[in-house]
C-alpha cells in the first residue's frame, strides 16, 4: 500500500521539477550541445562547461583551485589565464558598454529596455518594473556622464562593440584562447562541429549551408557564438527559480515593494516566502549594508526580477592574491611575472584607441582609463552561495582572493577598521575573521564611501549571509 502510495506521488513531483519543465528552443539546444562539447577544444577535453559548471552555479567546479589561487587550467594543463570564471548565468542582460550619457550607444540586441537607465539620470525615473522606486540606501549613487556600464569579462573588454551583444561576442573568445580552449583558429573550430553531430542542427537552426568552414568561416564562428549565447540565456541558464524569485513573485503588486524594505517596515514582507533571519538579511542588505547601492535591488534591462549587479565597475580595494597561479606564466603569456598588477578596466580602456561599435558611434574611452585603473564588474549575487555539497569550497572576488561568503562580509564590514598588514594570511580572531588586512592591490580609485566601515554585528553579518543563500537556483 505505502510503495503504491510513493509510486503515484513521484512522477508528481518529477513533473514539477523546473529542469523537466524547461523546453530549449532548437537554437538554445544547439547552444547547449556546443557549450558541453569536450571536442572542442585542442587537444579535445575541455568544453566551457570544465570552467562553468551547472552544479556551483555556472562557475568553476573545482574546490581545490578555488582554495588557493582560483584560477583554472585551459586545455593544456599548465597554462593558466589570470582570474577567476565568473557565472554565465544572468550575463545576458548586460548591456554593450557605453558612458552612461550616451544613449545613442544603447543600439539593439542588448536587452536594453526603454527608461531602463536614463543619461545620468540615476535609476528614478520609469523602466525599473513592478511598483518599485528607491529603496533607502538603494540608487545609482555617484554616477556621472562618464561612469562606464556594461561589457563582460571582469575588466568589461567583452565590450559588444563589434556584435551588438556582449555575451555572443564573449562566447567566440575561449575557443581561441591559448589559456583556455586552445584552438589555432576558427577553422579549427568549424571543422570540429562539423566532425560532432551538431552539425546537422546547425543547419536545422540556421539553414542550410550555414555550417561552411570554407567559404565562410566568420559567418559560421558568429552563428556558433550566437548559438551559444542563446542558450546561456535560456530558461535552463538564466533560471530565477531562487527562493528569491518565490518572494519576488509574491511580492507582486503588494506594498510595499520590496525595494523600499527597511527597518521600520521590514515585519511587513513576512509571509511572501522568506523567513525573519532572511529577511532581516535583506532588510541590512538594503540598508546598514549598503550592499543594493551596487548589487541592485531592481529588475534591469527587462529582467522580471532584480539581478543583483549595477553593470558598473568599482575598486574594492581587494589584496592581491599571490597564489595565482599567473604570476609563474612564461613571460609570452605574463612578461611582467610575479610584477603583474591586475589594472582591471582601466587597462581594457587604454586600449580602445580607434575603436568604434556597430552603429559607427567612437569607443575611443582612452581618457577615461586612470579614472577607472582597478575596477572590475560587479558580479550577480545569484547562485553565489551554489555549491556541489555542502563542504565545497567556493572563492569570491576576480582573484578568488575571499574563501567564504564570511571572509568576504568581513571585508566589507572592517576593510577601513583592522590594521594594515603584510601577510597574504593573516591571523584570525575567536570567530575565524581576519584580525588585519593586507593592502589594496591597486591604490588608485578605492571605493572608501560605500564599503569599509559599516558598523554591521555578527548577527547583522550571519542574517546578510543567510539573505544570500535565499538566490540559489532550484
Ligand atoms: C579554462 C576555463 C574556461 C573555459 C574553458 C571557458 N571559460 Fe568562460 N570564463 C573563464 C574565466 C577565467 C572568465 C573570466 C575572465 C576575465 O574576466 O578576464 C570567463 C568569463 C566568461 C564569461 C563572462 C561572464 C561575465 O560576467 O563577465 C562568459 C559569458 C563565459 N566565460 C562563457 C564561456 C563560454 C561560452 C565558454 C566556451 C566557449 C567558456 N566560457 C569557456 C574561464 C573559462
Ligand atoms: C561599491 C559597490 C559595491 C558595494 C557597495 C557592494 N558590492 Fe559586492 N561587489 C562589488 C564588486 C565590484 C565586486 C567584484 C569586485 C572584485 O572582484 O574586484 C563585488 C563582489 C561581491 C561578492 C563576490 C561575488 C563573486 O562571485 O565573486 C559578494 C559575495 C558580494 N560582492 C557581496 C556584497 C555584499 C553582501 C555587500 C554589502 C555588505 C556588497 N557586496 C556591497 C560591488 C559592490
Amino acid at each position: 500500500m505505502k510503495a503504491r502510495h510513493l509510486l503515484a506521488v513521484l512522477p508528481l513531483l518529477w513533473s514539477v521539477s523546473p529542469s523537466a519543465a524547461i523546453e530549449l528552443s532548437p537554437m538554445e539546444s544547439l547552444g547547449k550541445a556546443l557549450f558541453f562539447d569536450p571536442s572542442l577544444s585542442n587537444p579535445p577535453g575541455q568544453s566551457c562547461a570544465s570552467c562553468h559548471d551547472p552544479a556551483t552555479g555556472w562557475t568553476s567546479p573545482d574546490a581545490g583551485a578555488n582554495a588557493g589561487g582560483g584560477v583554472l587550467h585551459g586545455v593544456i594543463h599548465t597554462r593558466f589565464g589570470n582570474r577567476k570564471p565568473p557565472t554565465v548565468a544572468y550575463a545576458g542582460y548586460t548591456p554593450l558598454m557605453h558612458r552612461a550619457g550616451d544613449m545613442a550607444g544603447m543600439g539593439n540586441g542588448t536587452g536594453m529596455g526603454n527608461g531602463g537607465m536614463g543619461p545620468g539620470s540615476g535609476m528614478g525615473s520609469g523602466g525599473m518594473g513592478p511598483g518599485s522606486g528607491m529603496g533607502p540606501g538603494t540608487g545609482m549613487g555617484n554616477m556621472t556622464p562618464d561612469t562606464l556600464v556594461g561589457g563582460l569579462f571582469w575588466d568589461g573588454r567583452a565590450s559588444g562593440w563589434s556584435l551588438g551583444d556582449p555575451l555572443a561576442e564573449q562566447a567566440r573568445g575561449p575557443f581561441l584562447n591559448p589559456l583556455e580552449q586552445a584552438n589555432p583558429n576558427a577553422k579549427h573550430v568549424c571543422l570540429s562541429v562539423m566532425r560532432t553531430g551538431t552539425a546537422v542542427d546547425f543547419e536545422k537552426v540556421w539553414g542550410p549551408g550555414s555550417v561552411d568552414c570554407m567559404k565562410d568561416v566568420d559567418g559560421t564562428y558568429e552563428r556558433i557564438a550566437r548559438s551559444i549565447a542563446a542558450y546561456e540565456r535560456s530558461g535552463e541558464v538564466t533560471a530565477f527559480t531562487s527562493k528569491f524569485d518565490t518572494f519576488w513573485n509574491n511580492s507582486v503588486g503588494k506594498m510595499p515593494p520590496v525595494p523600499m524594505i527597511n527597518m521600520m517596515n521590514w515585519t511587513r514582507f513576512k509571509g511572501r516566502g522568506l523567513d525573519d533571519m532572511e529577511l532581516k538579511g535583506l532588510m541590512i542588505f538594503n540598508t546598514k549594508g549598503k550592499c543594493s547601492t551596487c548589487h541592485m535591488l531592481q529588475p534591469m534591462n527587462g529582467s522580471p526580477a532584480p539581478l543583483f549587479t549595477d553593470f558598473r565597475y568599482h575598486n574594492l580595494g581587494i589584496p592581491k592574491n599571490p597564489l595565482n597561479p599567473f604570476y609563474d606564466m612564461p613571460r609570452q603569456w605574463n612578461p611582467k611575472g610575479n610584477q603583474w598588477v591586475d589594472q582591471g578596466l582601466g587597462e581594457f580602456l587604454a586600449k580602445t584607441q580607434g575603436m568604434t561599435s556597430g552603429d559607427g558611434a567612437d569607443r575611443d574611452y582612452r581618457s577615461l582609463a586612470a579614472a577607472n585603473t582597478g575596477r572590475h564588474r560587479t558580479p550577480t549575487l545569484r547562485n553565489v552561495d551554489k555549491r556541489s555539497s555542502p563542504d565545497f569550497v567556493k572563492a569570491y572576488g576576480h582573484n578568488a582572493y575571499f574563501k567564504s561568503l564570511q571572509e568576504i562580509v568581513h571585508f566589507y564590514n572592517l576593510r577601513d577598521v583592522l590594521p594594515l598588514c603584510d601577510s597574504p594570511n593573516p591571523p584570525v580572531d575567536a570567530m575565524g575573521g581576519a584580525t588585519c588586512f593586507p593592502a589594496a592591490e591597486v591604490a588608485d580609485n578605492v571605493n572608501r564611501t560605500d564599503l569599509g566601515n559599516l558598523g554591521l554585528t555578527p548577527q547583522e553579518g550571519m542574517a546578510l549571509i543567510q539573505f544570500m543563500k535565499t538566490l540559489t537556483d532550484l
